[in-house]
């Protein structure tokens, strides 16, 4: 699997609604232990994230609104957009990303393949750095 991937999810859309649903091996690639949201985020300047995380991975999915997503894996950055519910974005583990430009009302969705431990997450970006290195001795 890739370091990070955008993921587009099959909508099940009737004259009621539309459903999106995660299953592990048809598009979640892990089996989920954790999911959280962020919402109600205070300004537009605010960034969430800004961490590596040494075990787990991540779905990111905004389910209203938008927000855009710094990526970095030591060796390449991006930038996506979320905006739509129909796009995932998968992060790997030891991937450094930052969550910003979140709209008015934007709720941000997350699964996980691992419970929380504060213990796992890096969020200094230069000991990032250094244990991206120490891991492709
Ligand atoms: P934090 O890691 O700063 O959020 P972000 O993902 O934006 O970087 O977490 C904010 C607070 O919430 C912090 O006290 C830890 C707590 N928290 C949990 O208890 N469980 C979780 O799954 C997450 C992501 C955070």
């Amino acid at each position: 699997m890739k370091k990070y991937e955008l993921i587009q999810l099959k909508a099940y859309e009737d004259e009621r609604g539309n459903l999106i649903s995660f299953e592990k091996g048809s598009n979640c690639p892990f089996d989920v232990k954790r999911c959280f949201y962020i919402y109600d985020t205070k300004d537009g300047n605010v960034v969430r994230g800004a961490h590596a995380n040494r075990r787990s991975k991540f779905l990111l999915v905004v389910i209203h609104g938008q927000c855009k997503v710094r990526i970095d894996t030591g060796k390449q950055k991006d930038e996506v957009l979320l905006n739509s519910p129909k796009t995932a974005l998968y992060l790997n583990k030891m991937v450094w990303k930052e969550m910003f430009d979140f709209s008015d009302g934007a709720v941000l969705m997350v699964l996980s393949n691992e419970k929380y431990d504060e213990s796992e997450y890096i969020r200094n970006y230069d000991e990032y750095i250094k244990e991206l290195g120490k891991l492709a001795v």
